[in-house]
């Protein structure tokens, strides 16, 4: 995981000083110890060219998805009705957020805790989904934006909810997952 990934994803100015103690790297990219890997030992040139590469891999997901998505809403405003936004520009890939079972190697309790309680459940309970499925009956799949934006946010910021949208929905089962609370920017 890498600090870049927090930067990328995050809905908008509640500013995380730091966010895990191993990733965090404040200020002007001070790379702190790593998961097993040698960041602390990148030269900023890889770490831009690691900053190039996720950008141009969330640029190709972003216009990918363009092409078919229904921007009723505005097309600066493909969260909306939703409030959920992504820093950046475009639908940001699903792959950008570690999941769950990624943190839960070393927070276990966390995971534990969060896998019980409603969060984890926020996409998949019968009574959720059989509301949300009346609105996309009635109304449109596109208007599942605003509920999905609190109960399933990674499939809204991917670009998830429009009419036969293509996207993997592989996230669905965690709901509101760790990274969209932890990589919060603002509120
Ligand atoms: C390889 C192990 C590892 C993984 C994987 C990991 N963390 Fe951590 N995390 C740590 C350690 C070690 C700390 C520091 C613990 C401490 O300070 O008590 C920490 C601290 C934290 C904190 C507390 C930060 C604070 O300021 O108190 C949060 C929140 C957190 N991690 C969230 C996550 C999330 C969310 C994920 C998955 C995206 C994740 N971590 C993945 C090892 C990990
Ligand atoms: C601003 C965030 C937010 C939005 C937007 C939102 N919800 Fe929720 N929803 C929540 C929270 C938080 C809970 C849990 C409340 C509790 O248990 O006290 C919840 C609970 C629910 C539940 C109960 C789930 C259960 O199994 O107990 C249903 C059903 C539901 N929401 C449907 C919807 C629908 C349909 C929409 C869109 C029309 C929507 N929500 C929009 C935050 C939101
Ligand atoms: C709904 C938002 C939300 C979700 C989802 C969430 N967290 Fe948190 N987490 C918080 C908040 C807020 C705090 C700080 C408040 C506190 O300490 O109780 C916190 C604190 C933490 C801490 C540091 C304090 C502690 O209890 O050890 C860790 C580690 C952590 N979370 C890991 C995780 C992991 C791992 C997941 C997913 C399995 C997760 N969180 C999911 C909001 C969330």
């Amino acid at each position: 995981m890498r600090k870049t990934m927090i930067d990328r994803t995050g809905f908008g100015n509640l500013i995380l000083g730091s966010f895990c103690a191993v990733i965090a790297a404040t200020g002007a990219g001070v790379a702190q110890q790593q998961y097993g890997t040698a960041t602390s030992q990148d030269s900023a040139a890889q770490q831009q060219s690691q900053v190039a590469q996720e950008q141009a891999v969330r640029k190709a997901y972003s216009d990918n998805v363009s092409k078919t998505y229904n921007y009723r809403f505005g097309k600066d405003k493909p969260s909306l009705p939703g409030r959920a936004a992504a820093e950046g520009d475009g639908f940001l890939e699903p792959g950008a957020f570690p999941n769950a079972k990624y943190c839960a190697h070393c927070h276990q309790e966390a995971y534990s805790q969060w896998r019980q309680a409603l969060h984890s459940n926020a996409f998949r309970t019968p009574f959720y989904r059989t509301s949300v499925n009346i609105l996309i009956n009635t109304k449109g799949i596109e208007f599942a934006r605003h509920c999905d934006s609190c109960h399933n946010p990674v499939a809204v910021l991917g670009g998830g909810l429009t009419q036969d949208s293509q996207v993997d929905h592989v996230f669905d089962q965690d709901g509101l997952t760790c990274m969209t609370c932890h990589s919060i920017q603002s509120v």
